[in-house]
């Protein structure tokens, strides 16, 4: 049998896995750090361990933490894997012991890894590795060393998103989790310090897989999307996911400190939105800017190189104003650029956004995600900067960090690892937030590639 590194792209070229873990003290760079740049990036991603027992899903790897260290103006680079539980049990079989997404099966309990393999975020002192159908998993900020899975001190009994969102004013950590199994969601908050003070069931009509959520500062918004778990005809379809675009896509708008009672669903097109990019109060509407997907195959994913499948399966940037008095969503395309990754400045989180960075792909020549560029949007003023890294290349997750804590809201730069093709390997970009076409502020070469992965974060020193 053709092993599945073989057959499937997100485990090839910059995909694969990258097999060692190490360090990497004194990095070279191009151009001059700013020395307000004091601080970790770090970066999660997949990175499986072993060669997968069945089909491989983009989203089963397990996590690697790629941790690039700025400070006096130099550069150091770390990385190691998540050392969940269930590596370790691979690690002590010498092979893959756990089934992929695509692999799971109604009829029995669910072996799931948790990876933590998703995204990472420092809240209450915790350094949070996650994963969206687990706990959460500490680990050491300057080690990587994994500490284990973080409960709240026994206060979360669900699984936790890998998009908890930090309040800018109050500190607190909004997130939710969700699952197959009744109760399909609950949202929680745990206070600035990581105490877990509040968790809510919330009646869905459907369960979905739902991986991230909207925040305003009064308000949360669920994105129901139609992408359900079904477990009839499984074997027919696959898997357990079944698009299902009659049911169009629902958005739940509750008060911050209400409960499931007080959620007030509005309908809108049928589409799929991993991540929004922030969403803010205006009157009575809310205004909610995401990258949408016009459908997902979740179920056929592109273990071969598929043509474009057409326009619906890449996502572009999109606003949804919500009207809380009249009930409607008025649906607006705001670019027809291929995008994934949307963030925006942290401190505007639920506040209204000038600016928005998303990865972006300006010419999609097939399927499997990739996206050559970065796109600077001015939302206000309908405009935007593109900088393109050229074909074979790919840039990840574009983060903005501001300059000091009271700088205007792109005084600041955009950091983002981007693969080189040409050299095989990976560099740490730090781009002015307001000429990110223009040139570089500075490039650190690091001395490896970093596998495509997900999301990631600025913890400063
Ligand atoms: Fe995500």
């Amino acid at each position: 049998m053709t092993p599945e590194s073989e057959r499937n792209v997100f485990l090839q070229g910059n995909f694969a896995p990258w097999p060692m873990a190490g360090d990497a003290p004194h990095l070279t760079v191009e151009g001059a750090l700013p020395r307000e740049l004091n601080g970790t990036y770090y970066r999660n991603g997949p990175n499986p361990a072993y060669e997968p027992m069945g089909r491989y899903h983009w989203f089963d790897g397990d996590g690697m933490i790629h941790a690039i260290r700025l400070r006096d103006g130099r550069a150091s680079y770390r990385n190691r894997w998540v050392e969940s539980a269930g590596l370790a049990e691979e690690r002590a079989a010498g092979r893959a012991t756990f089934p992929g997404l695509l692999d799971l099966k109604p009829t029995e309990v669910p072996r799931i890894k948790n990876t933590g393999n998703t995204n990472i975020v420092w809240h209450g002192g915790k350094l949070l590795a996650l994963m969206e159908a687990a706990l959460p998993t500490a680990l050491a900020p300057c080690t990587l060393e994994t500490l284990g899975e973080w409960d709240f001190d026994g206060r979360l009994g669900t699984a936790m998103t890998a998009h908890p969102k930090m309040d800018p004013e109050t500190g607190e950590m909004l997130f939710f989790g969700y699952s197959p199994f009744p109760p399909y969601l609950t949202y929680h908050v745990a206070d600035r310090t990581g105490a877990l003070v509040r968790s809510e069931p919330i009646d869905v009509a459907w369960p979905s897989m739902i991986h991230d959520f909207a925040v305003t500062k009064d308000r949360v918004i669920f994105i129901l999307c139609p992408l359900v778990f079904s477990f009839e005809n499984v074997t027919e379809r696959g898997g357990v996911f079944s698009w299902e675009p009659e049911r169009g896509t629902r958005l739940g708008v509750m008060a911050r400190a209400g409960g499931s009672a007080d959620v007030r669903w509005y309908e809108t097109d049928a589409s799929y939105v991993f991540h929004p990019l922030n969403a803010y109060d205006d009157g009575d509407r809310v205004v909610v800017d995401v990258a949408r997907y016009g459908r997902l195959d979740f179920m056929t994913p592109q273990a071969t190189r598929d043509p474009v499948r057409g326009p619906e399966s890449l996502a572009r940037l999109h606003r949804w104003t919500i009207d809380l008095a009249g009930g409607g969503v008025r649906s607006t395309p705001l670019d027809d650029v291929s995008c994934e990754f949307p963030r925006a400045d942290e401190r505007r989180l639920g506040r209204k956004h000038r600016y928005g960075y998303v990865a972006a792909e300006p010419e999609p020549a097939s399927d499997v995600p990739g996206w050559s560029a970065i796109r600077r949007y001015d939302l206000e003023r309908g405009t935007f900067q593109t900088r393109s890294f050229g074909r074979g290349s790919g840039a990840g997750e574009p983060l903005f960090v501001p300059r000091t804590a009271g700088s205007a809201e792109d005084d600041g730069w955009v950091i983002a690892l981007v693969y080189d093709a040409q050299r095989n390997a990976s560099d740490f970009y730090v781009l002015d937030a307001r000429d990110v076409a223009g040139e570089p502020v500075a490039v650190v070469r690091l001395p490896h590639r970093v596998p495509y992965g997900f999301h990631g974060n600025w913890v400063p020193a």
